[in-house]
């Protein structure tokens, strides 16, 4: 656990215009010197003015998808390697929001994890349960499925951050007791150690995500494998990232 860089992620979504680049700044004179992994991803039009912010900053910018081709016919899409040339270090891949509005399968994300990995992108991979799958006892298969199809085999410990977001916790203010949260947490870092080995598996970050508010952060940290959060609400303001930040700091 302690070769882990603790990180804390914000996904913006579909929020944010050139004003809340603010929160950038903000954030940035809050943790002048952070001793976590900061990222934000907002939305891709604000990608290349946010990376110009963070230059002189440990803060690093992230996409929230990516084609899985490097360039084409494909109106509207945006290639890892365009994310990369706008100064995006990371992406989000396979976030249940575009599961669900972009019917996104396993295999697609898949395809983009291994285009990201190859334009030099870190992949935040999504995974996680409805709360049917969770009431008929079928969280952990509906996991280890989304996971053995969703990661490509070009993760290594340092391009690959799988986030657990369960969809029922996602902007709902329900949160999985910590016992829910390490029982997905500890199967996901044994499946990595199974099909990557020791090296990959134990050095990839598991974050989760899913209405981590300043107030329940540090319990959500303080449980086995959490290696930080992915923030979506409560990271559009230096207000609400910056104690959930802290907290990671001091977990
Ligand atoms: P939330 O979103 O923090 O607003 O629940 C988390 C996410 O979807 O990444």
């Amino acid at each position: 656990m302690g070769m882990r860089r603790k990180l804390a992620a914000g996904n913006w979504k579909m929020n944010g215009t050139l004003a809340d680049l603010a929160q950038i700044e903000a954030l940035k004179t809050a943790h002048p010197d952070p001793s976590v992994d900061l990222m934000l991803c907002p939305p891709a039009t604000l990608i290349h003015a946010a990376a110009g912010l963070v230059r002189d900053h440990a803060l690093r910018i992230g996409g929230q998808d990516c084609h899985t081709q490097v360039a084409g016919a494909h109106t509207g899409d945006i290639s890892a390697a365009q994310l990369a040339d706008a100064g995006a270090q990371a992406v989000i891949l396979g976030h249940s929001e575009r599961r669900e509005d972009h019917e996104e399968d396993s295999e697609t994300v898949r395809a983009k994890a291994r285009a990201a990995h190859e334009a030099g992108l870190m992949a935040v991979i999504c995974v996680g349960e409805s709360l049917a799958q969770r009431e008929a006892l079928n969280t952990l298969d509906i996991i280890g499925g989304q996971l053995s199809a969703s990661v490509p085999d070009t993760a290594t410990g340092e391009n690959l951050v799988i986030a657990y977001e369960p969809i029922w916790a996602i902007g709902t203010g329900r949160i999985p007791t910590p016992d829910q949260i390490g029982e997905v947490h500890d199967f996901i870092r044994a499946r990595l150690e199974r099909r990557f080995g020791a090296g990959v598996g134990r050095s990839a970050r598991l974050l989760y995500g899913g209405s981590v508010k300043p107030d329940n952060a540090a319990t959500v940290f303080a449980v086995s494998n959490v290696d930080g959060a992915l923030v979506g609400g409560a990271s559009l303001t230096a207000d609400e990232f910056s104690p959930i930040i802290k907290a990671l700091e001091q977990a």
